[in-house]
């Protein structure tokens, strides 16, 4: 097993350097090349990213590894090739897509997502779940993120591979993206383990505020003291790249420097729907208030937001706080 792994982290490797030569050969480069450069993007990002080009065809990562015995299936088990069943054929995963490769903390790459260079669906592909590969704990960006940076003290944290790419063109080297996947508990374990700060910045649209309630959901069981999480919401229709490509680096770093605490975030969205002045609804918001709360370590932001909602419902910090003493007694 472990010999198979190996052997799958360098066909991988192979496939990587496959496409970032596509990028020099004469006859595939010029329209990928446009690409990347109708996107900010410069020579040198692009070879930091180990960015690349699969070319159209069916069968052109299959060819480059023809001389090489048992390539396809292995391919197969990597995720960069697809088996058909029904017509017995194999066939490249990828064509005609700009690819990021996706590596692990070692620098290695584990998987790849690849971008068609037009408006064809779908817009991203990803790498299956391999033996290699775990969307749910992997994060693209964060091999880079620490080359570049020789003490990391906090991440931002973004939705796709052309954010992490594109903040980093504009002087931002510090992001990274989970991989289409929501934000999951494992991110952040992993996440706090490097860090002391978070910053979400999910798009300025529906999806990217979903986004970020599920990520306080998942960060409050996170947080310990010393650790902090806050929330960099974008103006509609806006992505942390498409902003920063208008309005530079430091405009951005000014939003960075005024994101929203997790608290605040957490107390605006409480708040939302209720009518204070009711005693029924400043029942209704501490009923909301608790389990959240509950849901923290305990530690000084627990005890403060506790705090808070006492001023907002008129409930005294020891009734709020038996309350939820209660509450983790009574569950099974
Ligand atoms: N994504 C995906 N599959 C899709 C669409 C999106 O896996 N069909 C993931 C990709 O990781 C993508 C991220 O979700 O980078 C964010 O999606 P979106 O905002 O649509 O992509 P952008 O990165 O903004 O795309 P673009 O290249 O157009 O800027
Ligand atoms: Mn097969
Ligand atoms: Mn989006
Ligand atoms: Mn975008
Ligand atoms: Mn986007």
């Amino acid at each position: 097993r472990d010999h198979q792994v190996k052997q799958q982290i360098s066909l991988l490797d192979q496939a990587s350097q496959f496409y970032r030569e596509q990028l020099r050969s004469a006859n595939t480069r010029d329209k990928a090349i446009q690409y990347l450069q109708q996107r900010g993007l410069s020579g040198q990002i692009a070879s930091q990213f180990q960015i690349g080009y699969a070319p159209a065809g069916w069968d052109n990562l299959i060819q480059h590894f023809s001389d090489q015995k048992d390539a396809t299936s292995l391919l197969e088990k990597a995720g960069m090739v697809i088996h058909n069943e029904e017509k017995n054929r194999h066939y490249d995963r990828f064509r005609d897509r700009i690819m990021f490769p996706i590596r692990d903390m070692r620098g290695r790459v584990i998987a790849f997502g690849g971008r068609v260079l037009g408006d064809d669906k779908p817009k991203y592909l990803n790498s299956p779940e391999t033996d290699t590969f775990h969307k749910s704990r992997e994060l693209y960006g964060l091999y880079e993120a620490r080359q570049s940076n020789r003490q990391l003290n906090r991440l931002l944290i973004v939705e796709g591979y052309m954010d992490v790419v594109g903040l980093a063109q504009n002087g931002i080297t510090w992001a990274v993206a989970t991989l289409g996947t929501a934000t999951t508990e494992q991110h952040l374990i992993r996440l706090f383990k490097l860090v002391p700060e978070l910053i979400f910045c999910f798009d300025g649209d529906q999806a990217g505020r979903k986004a970020a309630l599920r990520a306080l959901d998942i960060a409050l069981p996170a947080l310990q003291d010393g650790k902090s999480v806050r929330f960099l919401f974008l103006p509609e229709g806006e992505d942390p790249d498409s902003l920063i490509r208008q309005e530079g680096q430091s405009a951005f770093e000014q939003r960075i420097l005024n994101a929203t605490p997790l608290s605040t975030f957490f107390f605006n969205n409480l708040s939302e729907g209720f009518n204070l002045d009711s005693m029924d609804d400043r029942a209704r918001l501490a009923s909301t208030a608790l389990p959240p709360i509950r849901s923290m370590q305990p530690g000084l932001l627990q005890q403060m937001m506790l705090d808070r909602v006492s001023e907002i419902t008129g409930l005294s910090a020891e009734q709020l706080a038996s309350l939820i003493n209660l509450h983790k007694i009574s569950q099974p």
